[in-house]
């Protein structure tokens, strides 16, 4: 395997580049510290999860946290953090209307708790964070499912911890499958997650962590890999695009101009498909495609391209090897999928401020650090609420974005201008670029009260300072 770095390292070797001071310094200055052999393994698809025991209405499931090792780049096993010493954490498929009961035992040396992002769950279950499980100790979570089916998943969310906690492994999907499916989506096989991220590596192998240090984190990993393959037949398949990355926005096009047909949101299905030839995804955002193969040539390589990528290994994340088919296909597009609930006018209207104080070196909400002692908002449950957002950073053009815990949202407009279809509705997480206002109507529809977060979810922001919570009143 070549390492450029390296080579780049001994060019300069009695010039200018034996007095760059630091590592980060080579990285930025010369992108990817890894070259790696690009699609040579397979695409990894983490484990679903087995119940370790199921009842008549809930199923139990064990998750340990600890330490482990992963291979990221091929022939390198990097050190990182582990659910069930997987990277990322294996897969849970919950079924709607039944209760995952899921226990965590905590085998690292510093403090975890799990949120499931997008989950409609009791307080003491949502991953507060200060609701920690301290090394060595264990703690059961239970998710109810008693929402829409879709593409959730779960991360670290440990008071200042979760950014470096995350970014090191800890991170897993979770899908709630409908209880009586109304749609033949592509499933079984045919229905893929892919959990994009990204990562610095250094020379050694090693997962380099610096909080804000976004500039070096230049490989970008599908399901734990870096540049992995996968062989698709000649059908429908079934994606689900997962923004687990601390900070990257990935903006994703097919490399053969094929369409994706995107049929869910962040919290589950979309009233009805949506053609797009790109798709933008900020830091835990999710969109759920149907993409065609059947029109491409037997032996062909698509690849899935993150345009924005700064170098071959972030651009070019995943490649479609053709072979074998057409086969038949029994699954489709329904014209219409999940109708969105009729909104409710709101009572209340709020606003939420996104800053950036470069004095403290700190990201604000309203002008606050997060204090887990403080409630911000008071809100009655069952009412809906009109939150503007307003990112106010226009000096330095940081982007943030909105992530509200326990329910899903209905985006209105940015700047006046209507969400689009396939951003209207369901949605937790929602993007708010520099100088920016997004309107968004939140209906407390859960039958849970008591406090939960919301906070920006580029999570090297929140795990500093930039989140506040919400206590909800019966
Ligand atoms: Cu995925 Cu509180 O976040
Ligand atoms: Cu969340
Ligand atoms: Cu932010």
């Amino acid at each position: 395997m070549i390492n450029r770095r390296n080579a780049l390292t001994l060019g300069a070797v009695g010039g200018v580049g034996l007095a760059l001071p630091t590592e980060s310094l080579m990285d930025f200055a010369f992108g990817p510290s890894w070259t790696v052999e690009p699609f040579t393994r397979a695409l990894p698809i983490p484990q679903v999860l087995r119940p370790s025991a199921t009842r008549i209405d809930t199923d139990v499931y064990r998750l340990t946290v600890g330490e482990g090792t992963a291979e990221i780049v091929p022939g390198v096993r990097t050190n990182v953090l582990t659910y069930n010493g997987q990277f990322p954490g294996p897969t849970i498929l919950a079924r709607q209307g039944r209760t995952a009961k899921v226990v965590v035992t905590n085998t690292l040396a510093s403090a975890t708790a799990v949120h499931l992002h997008g989950g409609n769950v009791p307080a003491d279950s949502d991953g507060h964070p200060m609701h920690v499980i301290e090394p060595g100790r264990s703690r059961t979570y239970t998710y109810p499912n008693i929402q829409r089916a879709g593409t959730l998943w779960y991360h670290d969310h440990a008071h200042h911890l979760e950014a470096e906690q995350v970014y090191r492994g800890l991170s897993g999907l979770y899908l709630i499958e409908d209880a009586r499916p109304t749609h033949r989506l592509p499933s079984g096989a045919h229905d893929i997650p892919l959990l994009l991220r990204d990562a610095d590596i250094s020379r050694d192998g090693e997962l380099q962590w610096a909080v804000f240090g976004q500039a070096n984190r230049s490989l970008v990993l599908v399901n734990g890999a870096a540049q992995p393959r996968l062989a698709v037949r000649r059908r429908r398949y079934r994606l689900r695009l997962v923004n687990g990355a601390n900070e990257r926005t990935f903006r994703l096009k097919l490399s053969n101009g094929a369409e994706f047909v995107q049929v869910g949101s962040d919290g589950g299905l979309l009233p009805r498909p949506v053609r797009r030839s790109e798709i933008t995804l900020w830091p835990a955002e999710r969109a759920d495609v149907v993409v065609e193969f059947s029109g491409a040539a037997d032996g062909s390589q698509i690849f899935l391209e993150n345009i924005d990528g700064e170098s071959d290994a972030s651009r070019r994340i995943l490649r479609f090897d053709v072979a074998g088919g057409p086969e038949s296909d029994g699954s489709s597009v329904p014209a219409t999928l999940a109708p969105a609930p009729i909104p409710k006018p709101p009572t209340v209207t709020r606003k939420v401020e996104l800053s950036f104080d470069a004095l403290a070196g700190t990201f604000l909400i309203n002008g606050k650090a997060y204090d887990p002692e403080r409630v911000d908002f008071t809100v009655k449950r069952g009412t809906t609420e009109l939150w503007e957002i307003t990112n106010l950073d226009t000096q330095f053009e940081i982007p943030h974005s909105l992530h509200l815990h326990l329910i899903q949202f209905r985006v209105l407009d940015r700047d006046g201008i209507p969400a689009a279809e396939w951003e209207a509705y369901p949605k937790d997480t929602v993007a708010v670029p520099p100088g920016t206002t997004v309107r968004i109507l939140a209906t407390f529809d859960s039958p849970y009260t008591g406090i939960y977060p919301f906070h920006c979810h580029f999570i090297d922001h929140s795990s500093t300072a930039m989140m506040a919570q919400i206590k909800i009143e019966p």
